[in-house]
Order: structure tokens, then C-alpha cells, then sequence
């Protein structure tokens, strides 16, 4: 059994992870940690805000493998936008509806829509970094938002391949396609490779 800390408070994220990490992996969060303090999101990429928040966990519990995750969505028309500011598209605090109006109206008329979910999953032991992985869900954006389920720019993210959106998608397929089954996945294999060759 691995036993993973992960960087978060969320206990939404943690139990996808669990999840989605399957049986051989025990998962804890942050939520019963006092005394960590919030870590500001400054990286200018996934990889660098991901690194960021496993290595600063990692330093307050040297003996945990860290687990930190990072994403959001690239639309190609827009220079990757919004990018690293996915949650905060619209303005710090900005709700999901305000953010993917926003987005909306900048791809008023736009022709190629074409965007990708992306994330990023750091690794760190005793303040160290030791690997990250990477994940991604590609798709165009949609005219106007669709569906219920979800959260955040789902409602108007068409999967290459599918008809709905991921907000009109059960969560059991998002979780099967999504940007952060794949880059879970690519950690499964990670920690498989470093048992199979002894590093762990
Ligand atoms: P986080 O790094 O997982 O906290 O995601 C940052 C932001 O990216 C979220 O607040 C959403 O706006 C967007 N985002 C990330 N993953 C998804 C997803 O699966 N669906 C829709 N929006 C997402």
C-alpha cells in the first residue's frame, strides 16, 4: 500500500483521486493538518504551480509523499487563455458563470475553437521535487454553455469524439476522459515502474 498526502483541502479532489488511484493507494489530505499556510498560486505554468505546492507541503511533512495538482483549460484562439487563471478568469473570486461568459464573449467570433484541458501532477519527498506527470482532454468550445453536471468550464467543453459536453457527459465517462484521469493514470504508472525497479 502507497500511502500519498495530498495538497489539498478539497475533499471533492481527494476523493476523485482516491478513486480514480484504485485500491493499492491510500490517500489523506490537509484537512485534519493545521498550521499550513495557503500557498499563492504564482507559477506562470501548470508544471510550475503544481511543483510549487508539492515541494512547500513536502517541506512541513518531510516523511509524506506529496501529491499536488494543477489545471485548467487552453483555447488556442486566445494565446492559451485562461490558462493558469482559469478560476480567476473573470476577476479574483469570479464564479464559474461569470468566467465562462467571459471566455464566451472574447470567442464571439471566433471560428477555430479548439481548446484542451490540462493537468499537472507534481510528486515530492522531503522538499524535493521527484517527478511530475501530465494529462490532457482535448475538445472545442461550444457557442453557448450546455448541461448541468460538473463544475467550472464544463458546460462548455465538447470532447473530440462526443456530442455533449462534459457537463451533460455522466461523471463516471468525464471520469474515464478527463485531463485528470489521464495525468492520475501516468502517476499509476510512475509508482508502478519505481516498484518494479526497486526504487521504492
Ligand atoms: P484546479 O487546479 O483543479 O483547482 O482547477 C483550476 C480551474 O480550472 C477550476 O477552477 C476550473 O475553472 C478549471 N478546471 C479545472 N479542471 C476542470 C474540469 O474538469 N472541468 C471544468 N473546469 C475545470
Amino acid at each position: 500500500m502507497i500511502q500519498l498526502l495530498l495538497a489539498t483541502r478539497n475533499q471533492h479532489k481527494t476523493r476523485e483521486f482516491a478513486k480514480l488511484l484504485g485500491g493499492n493507494f491510500m490517500v489523506r489530505d490537509l484537512t485534519s493538518k493545521s498550521d499550513v499556510p495557503a500557498i499563492v498560486e504564482s507559477g506562470a505554468t501548470f508544471e510550475e504551480n503544481a511543483a510549487l505546492k508539492a515541494v512547500t507541503i513536502s517541506k512541513i511533512f518531510p516523511n509524506e509523499i506529496v501529491v499536488a495538482d494543477d489545471s485548467g483549460l487552453e483555447v488556442e484562439a486566445v494565446g492559451g487563455a485562461p490558462g493558469v487563471f482559469s478560476a480567476r478568469y473573470a476577476g479574483e473570486n469570479a464564479s464559474d458563470r461569470r468566467n465562462v461568459e467571459k471566455l464566451l464573449r472574447e470567442l464571439q467570433e471566433v471560428r477555430d475553437r479548439s481548446a484542451r484541458f490540462y493537468c499537472v501532477i507534481a510528486l515530492a519527498k522531503s522538499g524535493q521535487l521527484m517527478t511530475t506527470v501530465a494529462g490532457e482532454v482535448v475538445g472545442t468550445i461550444t457557442k453557448s454553455p450546455r448541461g448541468e453536471s460538473g463544475f467550472g468550464y464544463d458546460p462548455i467543453f465538447l470532447p473530440n469524439g462526443f456530442s455533449e459536453t462534459l457537463a451533460e457527459l455522466t461523471s463516471e465517462t468525464k471520469n474515464k476522459i478527463s485531463h485528470r484521469a489521464q495525468a492520475t493514470a501516468a502517476l499509476v504508472r510512475h509508482f508502478n515502474t519505481a516498484l518494479r525497479s526497486g526504487k521504492m
